[in-house]
């Protein structure tokens, strides 16, 4: 199945203006999704490209923007490392917003990167089940991605089985040393979400863009297989990463 939307692409002069906009487009879910229901369940990644988003939280005008209460934090992936190690995913998030504006952990679901693989996507998917019900695909308000130089996306990397994951929710993700093991959200999940925002700022990610949203070949990277089956997916990139689209694909924003 495909999504009947095409991405959206949205390009900016730089990852500031990037992250304002991204940030707008998350306070804009949010409202929708707690007049709608009364809660936000919003999926985070984790990589270097959303630090400035999740900085932005913590300092008005964002911080008052959102009602805190309604939020509800997961993530799109997780390395498998203790909580408090600077490449947990939960830490950057942790970090940049949930302590300093004391999110209660009622609210708060991480994977628990400091468990065996295995049992920590079984743990993850447990804690999925239990919030958005024991049968079905989750379907996330909003889910925050990255893409790698390779076309990785959260954790699903080119020719890894994650990719290929159909039934499960949440899965482990065996990587060589000297990476760290992970846990990452499968792409049914990812294809369930009402919206998808991929985050790229760069000049190495120049080539990977073209071949997603360009003229390429998309469907031979995971990042190009996320097509959400009835929400919508935008591209937020910088100028530097929208270097080397051609034709007009893209408005520019910003
Ligand atoms: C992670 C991710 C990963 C990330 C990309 C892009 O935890 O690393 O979820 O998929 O989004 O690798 O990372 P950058 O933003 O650092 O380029």
């Amino acid at each position: 199945m495909t999504s009947p939307h095409r991405p959206q692409i949205l390009v900016f002069p730089d990852l500031e203006t990037l992250s304002r906009a991204a940030a707008d487009r998350i306070v804009a879910a949010a409202r929708n999704a707690v007049s709608a229901k009364g809660r936000f369940a919003v999926a985070l990644s984790g990589g270097s490209t959303p630090r400035m988003l999740y900085a932005l939280f913590a300092a008005p005008p964002y911080r008052e923007a959102l009602d805190w209460r309604t939020i509800h934090i997961f993530w799109v992936d997780e390395r498998c490392v203790p909580p408090d190690r600077g490449e947990s995913n939960f830490k950057l998030v942790d970090d940049a917003f949930l302590s300093p504006l004391g999110v209660p952990k009622t609210q708060v679901h991480r994977v628990k990167g400091e468990m065996e693989p295995e049992k920590a996507a079984g743990e993850y998917e447990k804690d999925l089940r239990a919030f958005f019900g024991r049968t079905g695909i989750p379907v996330f308000d909003l889910i925050i991605l990255g893409a790698g130089e390779d076309g990785h996306t959260a954790s699903l990397f080119p020719g890894g089985t994650a990719a290929h994951e159909r039934t499960r929710l949440s899965v482990p993700v065996y990587l060589h040393s000297p990476n760290v093991n992970r846990v990452t959200l499968t792409l049914p999940v990812l294809n369930h979400a009402a919206e998808v925002l991929f985050l790229l700022s760069g000049r190495s990610k120049a080539p990977v863009v073209h071949e997603i949203v360009d003229e390429g070949n998309p469907k031979q990277y995971p990042a190009g297989l996320v097509r959400p089956v009835s929400g919508t997916v935008a591209w937020m990139i910088d100028h530097d990463a929208a270097s080397l689209l051609t034709g007009q694909v893209f408005r520019r924003a910003g």
